[in-house]
Formats: C-alpha cells, structure tokens, sequence
C-alpha cells in the first residue's frame, strides 16, 4: 500500500495536495463511544500521534478511516518553515533498538524507492509552523470534522528563538486553547530542532516548569505532555514527579535520536543535520519498555494521569500489546502513514460481524 505522506515531495505539498488515499472508504462502524480518553467518551482508544496530520484535510480523512484520538501535527507561536528535503528516508534496519543504540549511527536504505519489509524511518521537518491566525481557523475545521466519539488533540511546542522558551510555551498554549480542542499535547521531545526545545524532557526542573505555565494557560482544556525514551528511571519519575500536578496525560516515545548515514558515512539529510529521529518497527520495544516503566512510576507517584503509548505500532495486535502493557491509549505514526486502514483491521478483529457488513450479511 502507497503511504499517505509522499516522502518524495516537500513538506508544503503533501500539506496543499494531501493525503493521498484512492482506497474506498469504511463504512461507518456500529458502535457507542465505550472508551475514555481525558474525560471524553471515544468509541476506540486508539489514533495517530503528532506529526503524520499536517492539517484538517489529513485529519477528517484519518476520522473516516477509524482512527479516533487525532493529533494535529505540532505548531509554534510565529510561521517557521520546514527543513529541506529529504524529510523522511527508509532505514537499513531489521532489528529492534535497544538502550545501547541511542545516539549510535545507522544507515538510510540506498534504495528509496521501495518499502522495506521492516518498515524503520528516519523523520526530520524541524517542527515547522504555519502563521498562528491560519493555523487556528484550520484546527477549528479539523475540531468540526471529527464524529462522535473522536477527538483532537492541538500539539505545540515553544520557539526556544524567542528567547523566553517557557513564556513562549504558555502563548501557544493560550492560542490553542482559544480554539477549544479537546485536549492541549506540549511536546517536550523533538530530537530534529536545536537548543532547548526538543530535550525539555530531559531536565525534571524545566519540563515541570513548561507544564505548569501550559497549564496556567489551559483552562479546563485537559493536557498532555510528550516526552522521549529516557534510559534513567529515577529520571523518568523525576520529571513526571514535576509535570505530573499539572497534566491529565503522557504519550511516550518520541523518536529515537541517532546519526543517519548514506552508504558513503556521509549524512544522510545532509551535511547540517547529522543527526534525527528514528521511528517505526524498530523502537517499539524500547517503547513498550516505557510504558512499563510509566505504569510503575505513575503507581509509586500515586497519580492519575493517562498513559498513551507510542512506538512502533504497525499491526493490529502491536495495538493490543500496548494496552494489555497498561497504556491507556495507544496510537501509530509511521504504522498509520504506511498502513492507513490499521484501526478499520483492528476494529474487524474485536468486531468481527457486529458492524453494519456483519448485519447486512447476517441477512
Ligand atoms: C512524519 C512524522 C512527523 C512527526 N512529527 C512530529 C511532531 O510534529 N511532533 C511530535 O511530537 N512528534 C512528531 N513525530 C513523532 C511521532 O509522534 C512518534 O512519537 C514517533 O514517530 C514514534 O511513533 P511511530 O514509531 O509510530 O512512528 C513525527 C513522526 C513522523 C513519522
């Protein structure tokens, strides 16, 4: 199946023109919201994390398609743009990750042309943004276009070049919650942006501080923070010690940093950005890993918030692993890019027969 996201084109096309989808679509699936996600009923547990809905378009489409927790694709306080092509790139990797890969290298595929049958990605846009006022009438669209049962999540993440990251944080927070999504995601993880954005997750004190501006800034909106793998335990406690008063929810695992080489060692995104995230099949054990380990800290901690569970999701029973691990959601980023019809194939494996085709069949 061709992916959503055409890797071959630039950022700002895939935004205008996609995503691109000429399958026919589900028929509605028969079924009352039975789930509970941040205090909104959803008919699944189960949708896409930021980054693969660059705007609404991307999201009603995915809404068709049965994923039902929406995260629309991180935005910032002022337009920035993408990073230059390529953007995402096929990996040379049949094997799953561990603690001792981080930071280590690996190489993109020579040939990009095909999918490989261990579907690992690098991924790297730098976060871009659209203007705050565009993409505030655009997040309202996608709010209006998701059913019952759905819902959608505004990803942000403060502009360390503003020179105030955590006063930044708080502006886009209050732009988003403007619009009333049903939950606010503060990314505190991306591993492709320089200075401080990207590894707030890494320092307890300042992570803490971030979440509680976002939630002076929130209102009733609830929020969630996104964090990375983290190898340290008594780190992880820390920082959800700290952000854990002010949130409803944690999705783990942002992407896995690593240096992406071509088969020359040169890097692989060129010579400015030698290092990326890297995601799909091959982290999600070290993603299950850290859902594991958020169940254990949120029962010694004696919280409450959510865990969402992300990583290496691209089969229907990788979704039910997830949440048999105790992730309260789960979702897929490259899975449901690659493989946009993954909640439909796990909704027919719990449902098999009781969605309106079961019925018609049945006579
Ligand atoms: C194309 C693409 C773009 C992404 N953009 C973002 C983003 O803007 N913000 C964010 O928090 N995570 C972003 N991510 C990370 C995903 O949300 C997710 O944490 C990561 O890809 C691991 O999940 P996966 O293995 O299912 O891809 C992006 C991932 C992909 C594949």
């Amino acid at each position: 199946m061709q992916p959503t996201y055409d890797i071959h084109q630039s950022y700002d096309a895939n935004y205008a023109a996609g995503p691109r989808f000429d399958l026919p679509l589900p028929e509605p699936r028969i079924g009352k919201p039975t789930a509970t996600f941040l205090g909104h009923r959803v008919t699944t547990p189960f949708g896409v994390p930021a980054g693969p809905l660059l705007n609404s378009d991307w999201i009603r489409l995915y809404a068709r398609l049965g994923f039902d927790l929406l995260v629309y694709k991180t935005v910032r306080s002022a337009a920035q743009p993408c990073h230059p092509l390529p953007n995402c790139l096929y990996l040379d990797l049949d094997r799953p990750l561990t603690e001792a890969d981080q930071g280590g290298a690996v190489a993109a595929l020579a040939d990009q042309a095909t999918i490989p049958p261990h579907l690992s990605i690098t991924n790297s846009f730098g976060m871009p943004s659209r203007p705050p006022a565009e993409w505030q009438a655009d997040l309202a669209q996608a709010i209006d276009a998701v059913g019952e049962g759905q819902v959608v999540v505004a990803s942000v993440v403060g502009s360390a070049a503003t020179g105030d990251l955590v006063a930044d944080f708080g502006r886009v927070v209050a732009m988003a919650a403007e619009v009333h999504p049903h939950a606010i995601e503060i990314n505190l993880s991306c591993p492709n942006v320089a200075a401080g954005e990207g590894v707030l997750f890494h320092d307890p004190e300042q992570a803490g501080r971030v979440a509680w501006r976002a939630w002076s800034e929130a209102g009733s909106i609830p929020l969630v923070i996104k964090i990375g793998y983290l190898a340290d335990p008594a780190r992880l406690e820390a920082v959800m010690a700290a952000c854990g008063p002010f949130i409803q929810g944690v999705a783990a695992i942002n992407t896995i940093p690593m240096a992406v080489h071509d088969r020359t060692g040169h890097p692989a995104l060129g010579p400015g950005r030698p290092t990326s995230g890297v995601c799909g099949e091959a982290i999600r054990d070290l993603a299950l890993k850290q859902v594991r380990r958020l169940v254990a800290v949120r029962t010694r901690l004696g919280m409450e918030w959510s865990i969402l569970g992300v990583g290496g999701i691209t089969t229907p029973a990788d979704i039910d692993t997830f949440l048999a691990a105790g992730a309260d959601g789960a979702m897929a980023a490259t899975g449901a890019m690659w493989n946009p019809l993954l909640a439909q194939q796990w909704w027919a494996l719990h449902h098999e027969g009781i969605g309106e085709k079961g019925r018609k069949d049945r006579g």
